[in-house]
């Protein structure tokens, strides 16, 4: 592969940043949280955290492991405060659950901007939603902010972003190891910060080249060699944040969106919603075949905006998925958290669907699975194959609130909503030992205690969660408010 071709490529996403980091919208965030302290959540997290909880209810015995998860823990520097959500520095944490107790350990990802920032004491770099340009950068890797996910595979432990590498860091300790090449011609690549690991071992993932017009394929072997890689070409493409896998098929969904030129806007700044008026584009499903690494068929549906998949299974002729749907640019509106503002729009005007792919038709119909909702997932050892059972967080008003089980064949929800004063994180599934069925599981997530101030780790009977947690772990502190985690069973 021609690595200047990526860089180029890259560089145009990396490039990316009229908005400034400034102190407005620092002045703005704080007056907000005077008024509402249960902003605190999105409020700046300064140095490590390490905890024991307090176990209400009862903690499983066989629930052991390490429960990885990440999200921006950093948005303040010098006075400035960044504009997007999604730029805050990674800060990765560990829920350790052994012998009964619950521990709970968190740090900043060591990233080259985190270090050099830090150093400099205020932003230098750009980033998704913030454009800065105080000193050059070199490749997509210095504006990493390692803030997306946390990724256990193959014996270690990987902090991801999607605009480039991964950063492998300690799996005990959460010290930064340093950045992940997975062969040298990929160096600095984007890959996206949801892999999607097969049961039987190995991973497929993806990197968004909206540069170029490409999206670069990664199958990763068990051992961590890349077994294959290949470039699709996505013409039209912004942000594309995460997709799906069937047992033939990997499956993309672009939002119909422009990318307008800039030297000084930010990545987000230059996204404009082409999805409504006269000119409309859809959405367009990209299917590639698995065997070729080439395009399939591309299906188009009307314009929605989509972050996060199921899964995928072939049923007979057809494919089929699920999603989340959000009517219209939410992306902006994430953005303002940063001044304080709550999205609206991101739970009244969301919907998880099941896509069904019918080849010979061309035609993608959808059925709607469940209402408002994000932070879809599924139990690890059906990811590619035939799934019942799927994860989502709920909410009616400004935060999500409930965590839910939904049975995609009956559209049967079995949900336990935590009321007023909580905010949920996603939560994932953890099958028992030698599990015989996707409910045979613990459901394990984190919940903000707003009015509390604290971070709190549920754990649900995956079987019953409308029965309401069988424990909760509490610290004595808030932790920075997660996207993505992963459970490691010990
Ligand atoms: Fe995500």
């Amino acid at each position: 592969m021609d690595r200047r071709r990526f860089l180029a490529a890259a560089g145009s996403l990396a490039f990316a940043g009229s908005a400034r980091a400034d102190e407005q919208t620092y002045r703005r965030f704080h007056a907000a949280l005077a008024r509402e302290p249960a902003l605190a959540v999105y409020a700046d997290t300064v140095g490590s955290q390490a905890g024991a909880a307090r176990i209400e209810g009862r903690l499983p015995a066989d629930l052991q492991g390490s429960f990885y998860r990440n999200g921006p823990g950093r948005f303040e520097l010098g006075g400035e405060r960044y504009h997007h959500w999604f730029d805050g520095d990674g800060f990765a944490q560990r829920w350790t659950v052994a012998d009964g107790k619950v521990r709970h350990q968190g740090r900043f990802v060591d990233t080259r901007r985190f270090v050099d920032e830090s150093q400099a004491g205020r932003f230098l770099y750009p980033s998704f939603g913030t454009y800065v340009a105080r000193r050059g950068f070199r490749d997509n890797d210095t504006l990493n902010a390692a803030n997306t996910n946390l990724l256990p595979f193959n014996g270690r432990v990987y902090a991801l972003w999607e605009g480039g590498s991964a950063t492998e860091v300690d799996p005990e300790t959460l010290a930064t190891v340093g950045v992940k090449t997975w062969r040298d011609d990929l160096r600095s690549m984007p890959f996206s910060a949801h892999p999607k690991i097969d049961p039987q071992g190995g991973m497929w993932n993806f990197g968004a080249l909206p540069g170029s017009g490409n999206i670069a394929l990664y199958q990763i072997g068990a051992d961590g060699q890349v077994l294959r890689m290949a470039l699709i070409p996505v013409p039209q493409q912004a942000m594309v944040h995460d997709f799906v896998v069937s047992a033939n098929h990997l499956i993309f969904m672009v939002p119909p969106y422009d990318l307008l030129p800039g030297n000084d806007t930010s990545f987000a700044e230059r996204h404009a919603w082409a999805g409504s008026g006269s000119n409309a584009r859809p959405l367009r499903i990209i299917v590639v075949a698995k065997d070729t690494l080439t395009v399939r068929q591309v299906f188009e549906l009307p314009p929605r905006m989509v972050f996060h998949f199921g899964n995928a299974w072939e049923d007979g002729a057809c494919t089929r998925f699920d999603v989340v749907l959000h009517a219209g640019d939410v992306l902006a509106e994430l953005g303002g958290l940063m001044a304080g503002e709550r999205p609206s729009r991101l739970q009244t005007r969301s919907e998880a669907v099941q896509v069904c792919l019918d080849y010979a038709a061309g035609q993608a119909r959808t059925s709607r699975v469940f209402g408002a909702s994000e932070f879809p997932r599924v139990a690890p050892q059906v990811v590619g194959s035939r799934h019942r059972k799927l994860v989502l967080l709920g909410g009616s008003d400004t935060v999500l609130s409930s965590v839910n089980l939904v049975d995609t064949d009956s559209g049967k929800v079995d949900g336990y909503r935590f009321g007023a004063g909580w905010q949920v994180e996603e939560h994932v599934l953890v099958p028992r030992r030698n599990a015989r069925s996707e409910t045979d599981a613990y459901l394990l997530g984190v919940a903000q205690d707003l009015r509390k101030g604290v971070g709190v780790m549920t754990v649900f009977d995956a079987a019953r969660v409308s029965a309401g947690p069988v424990a909760l772990a509490r610290l004595p502190y808030r932790t920075p408010h997660c996207f993505h985690g992963n459970f490691l069973t010990a």
